[in-house]
């Protein structure tokens, strides 16, 4: 049996309950994992209110770290007794121990210590596809401007450190002057508080009226139709997220007198579709990390069976970089 947070019902946090679950053996291409600690993403909340929707009831959670238990017919790449992190569908995260795919699990570095995995796997892989992967039509060379909404955030703060290492000017918007500092101090160029500032605005005079290559925007509704203008000819347009709710329909027409730009919404699980990818991937990740080129925050920590709270939080914007929960 294995303690979990489930849900029976979408709605708010009240939805989340502790409940006891069996877990079972792994099957073909499984394993079963015992956490030291998993990860909180905003995507678990599109999962509670049903934004995303999935069977119920559902245990949330797609990112943790651990020690693999026992190992399903066809696994190789994983043995009993090995330190390992994921971040992975389906969710089922948010417990003391879970049969899973094996797929997208990989092996933790020695280096890496599990609670700093388990803030990093989800928003690590997702900084690096965007960042690497997710590129204008022209190319990015450092030196070049792009705009990171949310940039105090999980992603964020990674993100700030990821374009800094590859030489990008990254303009990184957040919710208050605390958190443009703490962007700043991570990375970013400049930092605009779009609670108090136009971003527009600041984002034309910071790139002396050019506009930015790229915008990376997880914010969605808010900030969709004003981060076009932010944009350069051929820009592209980034969309990854709704933190602020969805963008609504969307007329392809606009996209050209605005600059002939191009509009792309990513998810970080086409990206990790394969075991290959997802290795690859990791393996970016953890070199960033072991060389300290990225250091991961981990700002809030809370037992699993707080769980509620740790929503309650991320939905008020009162974190900032990553948020683990302890089995
Ligand atoms: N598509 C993908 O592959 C993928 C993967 C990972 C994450 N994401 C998306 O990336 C975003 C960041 O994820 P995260 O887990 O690291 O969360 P996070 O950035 O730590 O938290 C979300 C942040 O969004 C900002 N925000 C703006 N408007 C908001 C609103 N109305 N309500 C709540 N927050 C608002 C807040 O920062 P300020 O106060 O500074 O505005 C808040 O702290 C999320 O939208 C998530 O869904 C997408």
């Amino acid at each position: 049996m294995s303690r979990a947070i489930q849900i029976t019902a979408y709605g708010g946090p009240e939805q989340l309950k502790l409940a006891e679950l069996p877990v079972g053996e792994p099957g073909p291409g499984e394993i079963r994992i015992r956490h030291v600690a998993c990860g909180l993403n905003f995507i678990d909340v599109y999962q509670r209110t049903g934004l995303y929707a999935n069977p119920l009831p559902l245990t949330l959670g797609m990112e943790g770290a651990g020690i693999v238990e026992a190992v399903g017919e066809g696994v190789t790449h994983l043995r009993v007794g090995d330190r390992a992190a994921y971040a992975s569908q389906p969710p089922g995260a948010y417990c003391e121990r879970r049969v899973m795919p094996a797929k997208c699990v990989v092996q933790l570095p020695e280096g890496i210590a599990f609670d700093t995995a388990a803030g990093m796997m989800l928003k690590g892989l997702t900084a690096q596809y965007l960042l690497n992967k997710t590129r204008p039509v022209e190319g990015l060379e450092p030196g070049d401007f792009v705009l990171f909404h949310a940039a105090a955030g999980g992603v964020g703060l990674i993100a700030c450190q990821w374009a800094k290492a590859l030489g990008l000017q990254l303009i990184g918007t957040a919710g208050s002057a605390a958190k443009c500092q703490l962007a700043l101090e991570h990375g970013a160029a400049h930092a605009i508080d779009y609670s108090r500032e136009d971003f527009v605005a600041r984002v034309k005079e910071i790139t002396g009226g050019k506009g930015v290559k790229v915008v990376y925007d997880s914010v969605g509704k808010d900030t969709f139709e004003k981060s076009l203008d932010c944009l350069r000819p051929f820009g592209l347009m980034a969309c990854f997220g709704n933190a602020s709710g969805p963008v609504p329909p969307f007329y392809p027409g606009n996209l050209g007198p605005k600059g002939s730009l191009y509009l792309t919404r990513q998810t970080l699980f086409t990206h990790i579709a394969t075991r290959e990818s997802t290795q690859k991937m990791a393996d970016d990740l953890f070199g960033m990390v072991l060389a300290g080129k990225v250091k991961i925050r981990i700002d809030q920590r809370y037992p699993l069976a707080e769980a509620a709270t740790a929503h309650r939080e991320l939905e008020a914007r009162k974190t900032t970089g990553s948020t683990v929960l302890v089995p």
